[in-house]
């Protein structure tokens, strides 16, 4: 039998706050970072399914804790960080990807409320998030975060105004915040999806085929292969990769 040095798990000793972390992207990107070691703050808007999903990363031996946040809600999202910070300690990491798909409909017909509610979610969330993540990132002596774009951070797509114009924004935010931390060790990079299977996509066969033939390898993204991605981006491994816009797309933009 061979005798096998053990290999400290990559985010040990680190702790990961993920927005949006009952569902699709989020959530497999909390079950990696727990397999690897992080402590997750597993935060959603949907309580119970947040609870679940810490539930389950505890019960597959690691390290997780739930938190209720609405992104919408600046005081919330404070709360959130803080309670983060409370549980263990310090905050490392920082996974901004709660969003919404929004309404669909020409710019011309979007409803005001409708455009309202997507820009509160998918940007405002992302810098209430920021803004309370920063200086405890600064604490901690540097940290990294992710902001979850899209493939529409960079391409219009007709029907989504709102979460087109959002996404852009974020990329925008991303770009700023990294100039601004980058000396103090915090590195901020977006990650850019094309469309992936996740409840987040809604549709029948006809608008999924419609969506499937924008991406040349013939198929939706899994969440699983946004997760890599941005498991790389938080590592150490990315440590000179800071402030740029990361597809992972399935050739979509190509
Ligand atoms: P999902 O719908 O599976 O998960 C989103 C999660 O965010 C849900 O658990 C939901 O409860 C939570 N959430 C929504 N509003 C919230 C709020 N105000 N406060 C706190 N939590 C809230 O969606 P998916 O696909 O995993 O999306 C995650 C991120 O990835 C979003 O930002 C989305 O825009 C982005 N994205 C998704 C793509 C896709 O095709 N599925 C493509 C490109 C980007």
């Amino acid at each position: 039998t061979s005798t096998s040095a053990a290999v400290p798990a990559e985010f040990a000793g680190r702790t990961a706050l993920v927005t949006g972390a009952a569902s699709g992207i989020g959530l497999e990107v909390a079950r990696r970072l727990a397999a690897a070691g992080a402590s997750v703050v597993v935060a959603d808007f949907n309580e119970a399914g947040a609870r679940d999903v810490a539930r389950e990363l505890t019960e597959s031996g690691g390290r997780a804790a739930a938190v209720k946040v609405d992104v919408t809600d600046p005081e919330s999202v404070r709360e959130a960080v803080e309670s983060a910070v409370r549980t263990y300690g310090a905050l490392h990491l920082a996974v901004n990807n709660a969003g919404i798909a929004g309404a669909s409909a020409p710019t011309g017909e979007y409803a005001v409320e409708d455009w309202r509610r997507v820009i509160d979610t998918n940007l405002n969330g992302v810098f209430y998030s920021l803004r309370y993540e920063l200086p405890h990132l600064i604490a901690a002596g540097g940290g990294a975060v992710v902001n979850m774009s899209s493939i529409l951070g960079a391409n219009g797509f007709a029907g989504s105004p709102a979460y087109s114009a959002a996404k852009h924004a974020v990329v925008g935010l991303t770009k700023t915040a990294a100039v601004e931390y980058a000396s103090r060790g915090v590195r901020v990079n977006a990650v850019a999806p094309g469309f992936i299977d996740t409840p987040l996509l809604k549709g029948d066969a006809a608008q999924r085929e419609q969506l499937v033939a924008l991406h040349p390898q013939g198929r939706l993204g899994t969440a699983e292969e946004v997760a890599e991605l941005t498991l790389f981006l938080l590592s150490d491994r990315a440590s000179f990769v800071n402030g740029s816009y990361h597809l992972v797309d399935g050739g979509y933009a190509a």
